[in-house]
């Protein structure tokens, strides 16, 4: 570990605007999968630095990183040993220096995941407190139990860990820690004094290295509240949770630990930002959101909703209206590294309602069935894709869904490295089908990911969708998220839409944004006629079917800036295709 303290080198590109995050667009990176620069497999920090020049042309604000602290690897990073310090096997603290500096020359922020409700079993306090005896200062750190029992033999509850399988483990002595995820992940206790100064560090050292803000792992988490007799896994299913008082699910207590980390990134110029990622009722996603606390909460409505106006609608309405209330901006995700990549989702037969373990069956069936319409799947996706760019608040973007990636679902079992495929047998694939290291190249070992294999194993197809591939084609995912990105920044004014009425279809959606930018998406398979929706005159003329449209307006008509798929010329947006216009 080297102990200089690296400053951020002054860049004419980065504002001190202290808002920017307010309708950033966020580039999530899964550093393991992302781009491997000495061929081990595994994505690496120079490989993100390599591929600066890729995130500037894709044209997105910031990047967040997810794990990349030294692990074991037991939850893709998601157990971290040592939260002040790079993984060995992925670079060095001085590479991490290297790869901010060249984000931030390029005008690009950087996001830190940080993993405040369990470290991993390997780190140094664990470790202190698997040595030290029951009752100790070092177990009090962590959450240890007797067990039940005429010899404690049994846990001291029959709750299940988030990934399936038990939520406490028995340590040598005969004791019992929780863990809300895998075994490997042993959950802080947050009442502990030690444990809140020890992370208020931990949020230093990162900001004073640079990082210009944090997306909190599992926010909902931190604070408990465990009875001496602990409810049994039934009992605790059936507390409301929304009301701020169940023993381990959004505490309202919670909030005391974020205004202390508030302090903390009120120390930086610019103010270090925070998002949450916080699984909670929507009426309670406010208070992680204030400024009084993290600043910014993830909202994953339209994550678990149908490719479907009706919801998408409701959902946006009610997320700005919350946004505003709490007086922060809302976040919109489709894609991340714990779902099934939304080309894929969207190709499958819809839920009838909202459902984050959309796909969930499909993985089971090793992709097989219900079968999935790729081509349906990908319109949706590229529609929906715009539309959500389109709207006031942050866009989330998950590492290859500017490629239209579909989700991978034959990787065999003895190649799977998610916990939950192990803890669940049966009932969970797991996570890694997202999590395919990314094709850069039409061929290869690992498709241009790097010099040598990928840890995952890729598909015969994933050429197909590599960067090299789509790069220079103008109707491609790539070129199509690369014009909305540019023209997004160029449109984006105030946080607001208003919402026009379209006569007659129930299945389209359309809104303007100040300063004439009007969104509109298809969202049925029958084209709309743009004249009806006061948008008369736009063709896509010669423009491509992917990205920025050209020569798009005729005259005295509404000009199209970009557009999911090839317009009419007879001035109609077809099914399934969303189109941004300035009338
Ligand atoms: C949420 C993360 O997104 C996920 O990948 C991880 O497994 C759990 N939190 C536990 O840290």
């Amino acid at each position: 570990m080297t102990d200089t303290l690296h400053t951020a080198p002054s860049t004419e590109l980065l504002t001190d605007d202290p808002t920017w995050w307010r309708q950033a667009a966020v580039y999530q990176i899964y550093p393991r999968s992302f781009a491997d620069s000495n061929g081990d497999g595994i994505g690496d920090l120079p490989g993100i630095t390599a591929k600066v020049p890729y995130l500037t042309q894709l044209g997105v604000d910031a990047v967040w990183l997810s794990p990349f602290y030294p692990s074991a690897l037991a939850d893709g990073g998601y157990d971290v040993d040592d939260y002040r310090d790079v993984d060995p096997k992925i670079g060095t603290l001085a590479q991490f220096d290297e790869m901010i500096d060249a984000l931030h020359a390029a005008g690009i922020r950087v996001i830190a995941d940080l993993v405040p409700n369990h470290s991993s079993d390997r780190h140094v306090w664990f470790q202190e407190a698997l040595a030290a005896p029951a009752g100790s200062p070092a177990r009090a750190r962590y959450i240890f139990r007797d067990g039940l029992g005429d010899g404690g033999e049994l846990p001291p509850s029959d709750w299940t860990s988030i990934f399936g399988g038990p939520a406490w483990t028995r340590v040598a002595d005969g004791q019992w820690y929780l863990h809300s995820f895998a075994s490997e992940q042993p959950d802080w206790d947050w009442d502990n004094p030690e444990v809140r100064e020890d992370f208020l560090t931990t949020l230093r050292f990162w900001s004073d290295r640079g990082v210009d803000g944090f997306r909190v792992d599992v926010a909902h988490g931190l604070a408990k509240s465990l009875p001496e007799v602990l409810p049994s896994k039934a009992e605790l299913d059936a507390l409301p949770k929304a009301d701020g008082d169940h023993p381990l699910w959004d505490r309202d207590e919670v909030h005391e630990i974020y205004a202390s980390w508030r302090e903390v990134f009120d120390e930086y110029d610019p103010p270090r930002i925070a998002v949450a990622e916080a699984w909670v009722e929507p009426s309670r996603r406010a208070r992680y959101a204030s400024a009084s606390g993290l600043g910014q909460a993830f909202n994953f409505d339209l994550l678990e909703a149908d490719f479907d106006a009706t919801q998408f609608h409701d959902i946006i309405t009610y997320n700005l209206d919350a946004a505003e209330a709490s007086g922060s901006s809302t976040t919109w995700v489709f894609s991340n590294h714990d779902v099934v990549r939304h080309a894929t989702r969207y190709g499958l037969p819809a839920l009838d309602g909202r459902d984050v373990k959309q796909g969930a069956e499909w993985l089971l069936s090793g992709g097989t069935s219900p079968e999935v319409d790729v081509e349906t799947g990908l319109r949706r996706a590229r529609a929906a894709s715009l539309f959500m760019l389109g709207l006031p608040g942050s866009a989330y973007v998950y590492q290859g869904e500017e490629l239209g990636l579909p989700e991978v679902a034959d990787i065999p079992a003895d190649e799977r490295q998610d916990p939950s495929f192990f803890r669940n047998p049966g009932v969970d694939i797991g996570r890694d089908g997202c999590r395919v290291p990314l094709p850069w190249a039409r061929e290869g070992s690992s498709f241009g990911f790097g010099p040598g294999d990928a840890h995952l194993p890729q598909p015969s197809w994933f050429g197909e969708y590599s960067v090299e591939a789509e790069d220079a084609d103008p109707t491609s995912t790539l070129a199509l998220y690369r014009a909305a990105l540019a023209a997004r920044r160029d449109l984006q004014t105030d946080e607001t839409l208003e919402w026009l009425p379209v006569d007659g279809r129930d299945d389209v959606l359309h809104f303007v944004r100040p300063g004439g930018w009007h969104v509109v998406c298809v969202f049925g398979t029958e084209p709309v006629d743009l004249a009806a929706l006061g948008l008369g005159g736009a063709a896509s003329g010669g423009a491509a079917s992917g990205g920025a449209a050209s020569g798009g307006a005729a005259s005295g008509g509404a000009e199209v800036l970009v557009a999911s798929g090839p317009l009419s010329d007879a001035g109609q947006l077809p099914g399934e295709t969303a189109a941004w216009l300035r009338a």
